[in-house]
């Protein structure tokens, strides 16, 4: 499992760090300020207009859980996570047309709010497993893309 390939690093246990990414609904706001083209994606949540609309806005707030608690799941099943992504793959190529290059940036904004956090706890160590985690996520998710 997820333990043994990555083990413990420091005082953030990688089943620590999946805990707090799951109910962490901090990312996908960030996602939408930082990169606002990809408001275009959520016409339908309502006010998007300012950074605080966005993070206060219940819609953007309810799906970052939901597509950040998916993430944390598919991290912990790492050896079936193509199969755990398949039908999401198609569901955001097919009918979202979400470029996969927007799963890379989803990717980094995770580890930003993962640093900004957990602060030194979250060692270069811990950084390169997750790059690594973020990696296999992005390319489970682009992978039925034609
Ligand atoms: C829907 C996961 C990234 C756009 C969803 C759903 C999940 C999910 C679980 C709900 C599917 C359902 O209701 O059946 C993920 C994961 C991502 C990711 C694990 C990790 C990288 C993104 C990105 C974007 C995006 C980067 C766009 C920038 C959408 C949209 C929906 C959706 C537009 C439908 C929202 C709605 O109207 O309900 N995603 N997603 N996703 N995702 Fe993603």
């Amino acid at each position: 499992g997820l333990q043994n390939r990555l083990p413990a690093r420091g005082n953030l246990s990688l089943e620590h760090l999946c805990l707090y990414v799951c109910s962490c609904p901090s990312s996908l706001p960030r996602l939408l300020i930082v990169y606002p083209w990809t408001q275009r994606f959520f016409s339908n949540f309502g006010n998007l207009s300012c950074p605080t609309a966005i993070s206060g806005n219940p819609m953007v707030r309810a799906h970052g859980k939901k597509v950040l608690t998916s993430f944390g799941e598919a991290i912990k099943n790492l050896d079936s996570i193509k199969k755990c992504f398949a039908q999401l793959s198609k569901l955001h190529c097919d009918k979202l047309h979400v470029d996969p290059e927007n799963f890379r940036l989803l990717g980094d904004i995770l580890i930003i709010v993962l640093a900004a956090h957990f602060g030194k706890d979250f060692t270069p160590d811990c950084q390169a497993a997750w790059q690594k985690l973020v990696r296999v996520v992005a390319h489970a998710l682009a992978r039925k893309y034609h």
